[in-house]
């Protein structure tokens, strides 16, 4: 939805579409014996990427919500305040998830309290920037994590990857990124970021991902080299970076970011949310099915 387009900051400001609530849900996931070891495609290179990307949640979470809600008290407009509590609660709920998908990894013997040091430090040195830097961080974060969420929910090849096991958890994260995709972007707005901020702190961030990313997954790697076998690993590169692959095929969507009037929800996939919302919602742990509607502060 187009909400106003003022002269004063040429900026054309979108707002995400009517129908989509950003509200938190605890779910309760378990992670038990019966979660294969190499749960992606079973592949030990797969299986080692997304293992890594999901101990960079908790912490990288955490500092999402600390760089957004440094600029709260600077919100005037109420529905953005409302959409800020929401992404607040939203991405807690992620970080608790992914703690126990985590123990579950830590379980069988992977590196995971090394790895979390290792992201203390290097968050901690991001921490050190000007809180606006911090927040075009964030906003360039939440562009790769809203751009992998909505390849996870449009691709079925991609969900089907993934075992049964562990496929709601990813969905379910897929989800809630898509509801607030918009919200970091609109306070960086809001708070008068400027495009060389947003733009160069997305190269910035896509750099350090990378690296940090292809960092803990070679520890993990290197921690179970017993499996290793370099058809795996090939495998498991094409269908991340080949033709028509999972990250590959994410490129074009990246370089809308650098669109000067580029908005999240100018890419309007609130229909995708409706579909997977109706599946997920059977997932929901009873404990928590009735009155986890609290958003955390
Ligand atoms: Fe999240
Ligand atoms: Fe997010």
């Amino acid at each position: 939805m187009i909400r106003t387009d003022t002269a004063s900051t040429r900026r054309t400001i979108v707002r995400k579409p009517g129908n989509v609530d950003i509200k938190p849900q605890r779910m309760g996931f378990e992670f038990g014996p019966s979660v294969p070891r190499y749960w992606l495609r079973q592949s030990y290179t797969l299986s080692h990427t997304m293992n890594a990307l999901s101990v960079l949640f908790p912490q990288g979470e955490q500092f999402f919500v600390d760089s957004v809600r440094h600029f709260r008290d600077r919100i005037t407009d109420e529905a953005l305040k409302r959409e800020v509590r929401g992404f607040i609660g939203q991405e807690a709920m992620h970080s608790l998830e992914h703690d126990a998908m985590n123990q579950h990894v830590k379980d069988q013997q992977m590196p995971i309290a090394e790895l979390e040091a290792n992201l203390e430090i290097i968050l901690g040195l991001a921490k050190k920037l000007p809180k606006r830097h911090q927040l075009a961080i964030t906003c360039g974060l939440e562009h790769l994590t809203a751009m992998m969420a909505d390849m996870l929910l449009a691709r079925d090849d991609v969900r089907e990857d993934m075992d049964e096991s562990m496929r709601p958890l990813w969905v379910w994260h897929a989800i809630e990124e898509t509801e607030h995709k918009g919200v970091a972007f609109d306070v960086f707005q809001e708070v008068g970021g400027t495009y060389a901020e947003r733009t160069f702190y997305l190269a910035f961030s896509t750099a350090m991902l990378g690296l940090v990313a292809s960092y803990f997954t070679g520890r993990m790697m290197l921690n179970d080299w017993r499996n290793f076998s370099l058809q795996d690993g090939a495998r498991g590169l094409w269908r991340m970076w080949g033709k028509n692959g999972s990250f590959s095929s994410l490129i074009p969507t990246w370089l809308d970011y650098f669109r000067p009037d580029f908005h999240p929800w100018q890419h309007d996939n609130s229909e995708l949310i409706a579909h997977f919302k109706k599946q997920i919602n059977a997932y929901i742990a009873p404990q928590y099915r009735q009155g986890n509607r609290k958003t955390l502060q």
